[in-house]
């Protein structure tokens, strides 16, 4: 537990150093929702309420799974709880995984259902462990979901990382049918392809996180951990906006992140067909830089600027930004005409309202 705690404690510090200074690009630039300026609606008719899988959230927006098990995560968690509890919107912890195996950090978990006990809270579970792990790590948080996270390109750039992937389908399968709350499919900053996510609807799964490459970067954090460069795999995976354009009709309700720097981001992965927007790194920074009072502050003001954002555009809600003009430029056209997806329907969905 030493070992996986220092880990943690790396992760939070390089995740948080990574973010200095401005934004960096990406596919969310390429986004463009074309601009009606006699479309605009009362922010008053605006509801931030909407559907995702079994659930209706009080937000498009939550705070997405980061932490655990450390005295600093402790500190994290409790700030992002209260800031889940002021604002509500749902948040997720970090892996359990190392609460399952060392009870002494169970307590930095704990703490995000102690400061929220009436929130949406999702517990974080990695794949490879069994239904009764899932169950455990649901328990210890009275969790109403759990999200089950899918990182084999993370696992394979650390030297201590898992390097059997073969059973993973077939654990996913028995935690969907074990854990007790329904699951959330998520990756860790590498994207879920349209394949993977058609695989996750026939393993019953209803909500998938696409979390893609773009926001923090889990090559660049573990090759800064050590002297061998593994930093040339920041450019592998796909980002959110790639996963969003090619994810099936048909398959798990999309929940999007990975690089949502800004309100408008999470405005533009609505457009493209998320029901929410996650975030991590950047709410990671506002608990570490501000604690809870500026964790309150900064989703408050999200939760305002999405409001009037959906006003702007004419949508009463996250699911009506679906409605909304929308340009796809650049390399996240190119990447999405290469897989063969048509984006000329996108750029003339107002003609039908
Ligand atoms: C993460 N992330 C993550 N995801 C997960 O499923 N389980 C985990 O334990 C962690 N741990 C973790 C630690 C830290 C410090 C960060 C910043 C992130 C990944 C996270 O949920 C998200 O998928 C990515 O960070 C991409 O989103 P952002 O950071 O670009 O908003």
């Amino acid at each position: 537990a030493g070992l996986a705690a220092s880990r943690k404690e790396d992760h939070i510090r390089l995740a948080h150093e990574q973010r200095r200074g401005p934004a960096a690009r990406n596919d969310f630039d390429d986004v463009e929702i074309v601009h009606h300026a006699l479309d605009g609606i009362d922010i008053d008719d605006v509801s931030l309420e909407t559907r995702v899988g079994p659930w209706t959230w009080s937000a498009p927006l939550y705070i997405n799974g980061m932490t655990g098990g450390t005295g600093t995560a402790h500190t994290v968690n409790r700030a992002l709880a209260i800031a889940a509890r002021e604002t509500g919107v749902p948040m997720a912890s970090g892996s359990v995984g190392i609460a399952l195996d060392d009870p002494a950090a169970a307590a930095s978990f704990r703490v995000i259902r102690e400061e929220n006990p009436d929130g949406f809270v999702m517990a974080n579970i990695g794949a490879g462990r069994s239904a009764e792990d899932a169950r455990r790590a649901v328990d210890l948080l009275q969790a109403d979901a759990l999200q089950l996270h899918l990182n084999a390109v993370q696992e394979t750039i650390m030297p201590e990382g898992e390097r059997s992937f073969s059973g993973w389908m077939r654990g996913l399968e028995e935690v969907v049918a074990g854990a007790g709350v329904p699951v959330i499919v998520k990756e860790v900053g590498f994207g879920l392809s349209g394949r993977t996510l058609r695989r996750l609807a026939e393993a019953g799964v209803q909500v998938a996180d696409v979390s893609g490459r773009g926001g923090t970067n889990f090559a660049r954090i573990e090759a800064a951990r050590r002297s061998d460069d593994v930093s040339y795999l920041g450019t592998f995976g796909q980002s959110a906006v790639a996963c969003l354009l090619e994810a099936p009709a048909e398959g798990p309700d999309l929940l999007a992140s990975g690089g949502v720097r800004t309100p408008l981001d999470a405005v533009r992965s609505y457009a493209l067909g998320a029901r929410a927007a996650g975030v991590a790194g950047p709410f990671l920074t506002v608990a570490l830089e501000g604690g809870a009072e500026g964790a309150v502050d900064e989703i408050t003001a999200w939760l305002a600027r999405i409001a009037e954002l959906l006003a702007l555009v004419g949508a009463r809600s996250a699911q009506e930004a679906l409605s909304t003009d929308v340009l796809v430029r650049g390399a996240a056209r190119e990447g999405a005409q290469l897989r063969g997806i048509d984006l000329t329907a996108l750029t003339h969905r107002t003609d039908s309202r």
